[in-house]
């Protein structure tokens, strides 16, 4: 009898130590409406997901997934490149921010390549902005954007990196409040108008700009 009652109090420590180290519920389950999103557009790439909710109940084991380990909580996710088919075109897939706001310590974010557009109707990027309090890279590039999910942005007082490159933008619009951010990449741009790169002067952090591949030859049309 004793050695059992050993055995359960072992049993119990097991199961509390392995809670100790866990992910948080509202991330787990965030993480799993994401590949449901993924799955239920058909992106391409879903099965890169496939061992999310499977292998581990702890999510910070799961692939793409880095979390802080002290709090548990989530840092980086890594998103790219999941409705991609490098072969044949996929189906646009509207942003739905929503799916984003319990990742409260999220520092890295990269969604690139995933022909995503502007988001649904008041689920854009603007949603996050307060919840955000430790975002420092944001990977947009190789989407579907334009000019109009800039301003949603603005909020984004503490990200350091940005990349918009091989979007829709045209530069119609300008960025702004961005006090932090240091890099931000502007590859493969076609800008038909000078607003966006004449704001890049307002953002007080700023030191690089990449532009290759970027056509500049409409400014100052008509002027
Ligand atoms: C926590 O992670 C950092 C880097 O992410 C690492 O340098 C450090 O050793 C880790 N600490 C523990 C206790 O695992
Ligand atoms: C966006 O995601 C949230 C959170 O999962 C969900 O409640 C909402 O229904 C989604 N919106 C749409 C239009 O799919
Ligand atoms: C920009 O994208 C949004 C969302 O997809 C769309 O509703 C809007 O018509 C687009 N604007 C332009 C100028 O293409």
């Amino acid at each position: 009898m004793r050695q059992m009652w050993v055995w359960m109090l072992l049993m119990a420590l097991a199961f509390v130590n392995d809670r100790s180290h866990c992910c948080l519920d509202e991330e787990r389950i965030s993480l799993l409406e994401i590949k449901a999103w993924f799955n239920h557009a058909g992106a391409p790439g879903s099965y890169y997901l496939d061992g999310w909710g499977k292998e581990h109940f702890n999510c910070c084991n799961w692939d793409w997934v880095v979390c802080d380990n002290t709090t548990n909580r989530l840092i980086e996710l890594d998103l790219s490149y999941v409705n991609y088919d490098g072969l044949n075109a996929v189906e646009d897939l509207d942003l739905n921010a929503s799916l984003f706001l319990p990742f409260k310590e999220l520092e890295i974010l990269d969604l690139s390549a995933n022909q995503l557009v502007g988001g649904l109707k008041n689920q854009g990027f603007q949603l996050l902005v307060s919840r955000l309090r430790q975002f420092e890279e944001l990977d947009l590039s190789d989407n579907k954007f334009n000019d109009s999910i800039l301003s949603s942005l603005s909020g984004f007082s503490t990200l350091k990196s940005l990349d918009l490159s091989s979007n829709m933008f045209i530069g119609s619009t300008g960025l702004n409040g961005l006090r932090k951010l240091e890099t931000l990449y502007l590859d493969s741009t076609d800008f038909m108008e000078s607003i966006l790169i004449g704001s890049l002067g307002t953002l007080p952090s700023l030191k690089t700009l990449h532009a290759s591949d970027s056509n500049f030859k409409h400014f100052g049309k008509g002027q």
